[in-house]
């Protein structure tokens, strides 16, 4: 039986294989990214260990000078990031983000229309996720599984029908733009707040990227901050109303605040306040320059694997406008399979529901995200190289072991942190900490 301190030596080595693994890979989870070498030993600094309930200057703690100084600032950085008078920083999470919408702003038994699971929103929009928790009534928005988006026409009406409290759009597998300037009108028709989900693509929306849901009639936005914002672990809500407007607007604001705290959070998580003020900053600096490649990025990607033969989705309008690709490899032995084979290899992706699947265990789609691969210096013109390597795996057979070592070869030269202020080595570094 190993002792105690024995079992924290065995935590700490896997920590370090797990490094080693992600070095020597190619990662293209498309929720995943890599943060600088500064937010990380932000991470691990005191900040980690307070608590600071509520907002600057009106706390339950005390020893909160420079913490009430950090939050300030992360406030203002993620206002000028996004452009909106109203951010709150606070929420733990996407989900934690989303769970304090619902909670401020409908009741139980409220009407929240979104689209299903399968085609492509994500579990906090379920019954069986947040939703469910506020108890709200979802209502399914149409889809258009020719381009994985929502059939704006068939919403429209379908809005007008149900009359839903809130309107939710955005998506977990989101290759287009959602159609918020056509349903945002509609919805205000029927008194629905639009309340846009930008975990994916707020860091392509802050790069001036994807759309711009704020500016297009959404009411506020709820997002990840870890994703193609690629800050530390944390969900952020952005509004264009005035805390300091109407009364209107001061009093929505007020319900969002309260959402987040008592509703949701009670001492949100300091350490990842102070990295994520960094993150907005690095982004403010390089973000648009990082969107930009992440989207020419993927769409090289998408033509170089339909090259080589693979079924890439979406084909006819470009393959995508974001950091995803969704790739069919149902004739090939499904997603699952097809994921494990990659990781074998050493390209590290996931499996996905595509249109016509009906099982999330065993889908015929795999989503490639590629901001992780420009956050660590690559590029459209190492995308052929990269879809050889699936041509290899999964087209031509080839032993995964073999393609292996290959594969750390190429990405031992994509091996620092770009777009911040201290480029460094994405994970050596951290063992020399
Ligand atoms: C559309 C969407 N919303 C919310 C979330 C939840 O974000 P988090 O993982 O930060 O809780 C995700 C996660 O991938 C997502 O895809």
């Amino acid at each position: 039986m190993p002792t105690p301190s024995q079992h924290a030596d065995y935590v700490t080595d896997q920590v370090q294989q797990h490094h080693h693994l992600f070095e020597t890979s190619l990662p293209m989870i498309a929720s995943e990214n890599c943060i600088s070498p500064t937010a990380r030993r932000l991470l691990a600094s005191d900040f980690h260990d307070r608590y600071a309930e509520g907002r600057p200057g009106k706390r339950y703690y005390q020893g909160l000078e420079h913490i009430d100084n950090v939050e300030r600032r992360c406030e203002t950085l993620a206002q000028d990031l996004l452009d909106a008078p109203y951010t709150d920083t606070r929420p733990t999470s996407g989900t934690t983000a989303n769970m304090a919408v619902f909670f401020a702003l409908a009741e139980p038994g409220d009407t929240l229309m979104t689209l299903d699971t399968d085609s492509g929103a994500h579990i906090s929009h379920a019954r069986i996720g947040a939703a469910g928790v506020r108890d709200l009534n979802i209502e399914p928005l149409p889809d258009d599984p020719d381009r994985l988006t929502i059939d704006e026409d068939a919403a429209a009406d379908r809005i007008r029908d149900i009359e839903p409290d809130i309107l939710l759009l955005g998506q977990s597998l989101f290759l287009f733009p959602a159609p918020v300037e056509t349903l945002a009108p509609v919805a205000k028709e029927v008194d629905a707040t639009v309340h846009y989900d930008g975990a994916h693509v707020l860091g392509l929306i802050a790069g001036g990227q994807f759309q711009d849901p704020l500016r297009e009639g959404a009411d506020l936005l709820t997002a990840s901050t870890h994703k193609t914002l690629p800050g530390p672990q944390g969900g952020i809500i952005a509004s264009t109303k005035d805390p300091e407007g109407s009364s209107e607007e001061e009093a929505f604001t007020k319900r969002l605040d309260k959402g987040v705290f008592p509703g949701v959070v009670s001492n949100h998580h300091l350490h990842h306040l102070a990295a994520k003020a960094v993150a907005f900053a690095e982004h403010l600096e390089h973000g648009e320059a990082y969107a930009q490649t992440i989207v020419d990025t993927s769409q090289a990607l998408g033509q170089a694997l339909s090259e080589r033969g693979f079924s890439v989705l979406c084909e006819e309008h470009g393959f995508t406008r974001s950091h995803q690709l969704a790739v069919d490899v149902g004739e090939h032995g499904g997603g699952r399979d097809i994921a494990q084979l990659l990781e074998d290899a050493g390209v590290i992706c996931n499996m996905n529901m595509i249109p016509g699947d009906e099982s999330p265990f065993n889908p015929s789609g795999l989503r490639l995200g590629t901001q992780e691969l420009v956050r660590r210096g690559m590029g459209p013109e190492h995308m052929d190289e990269v879809a050889e390597i699936y041509a290899r795996v999964v087209l031509k057979g080839e032993d995964p072991e073999k393609v292996k070592g290959d594969v750390a070869n190429l990405v031992d030269a994509f091996n620092t942190v770009q777009y911040c202020f201290d480029e460094k080595e994405a994970y050596r570094f951290w063992e020399l900490a």
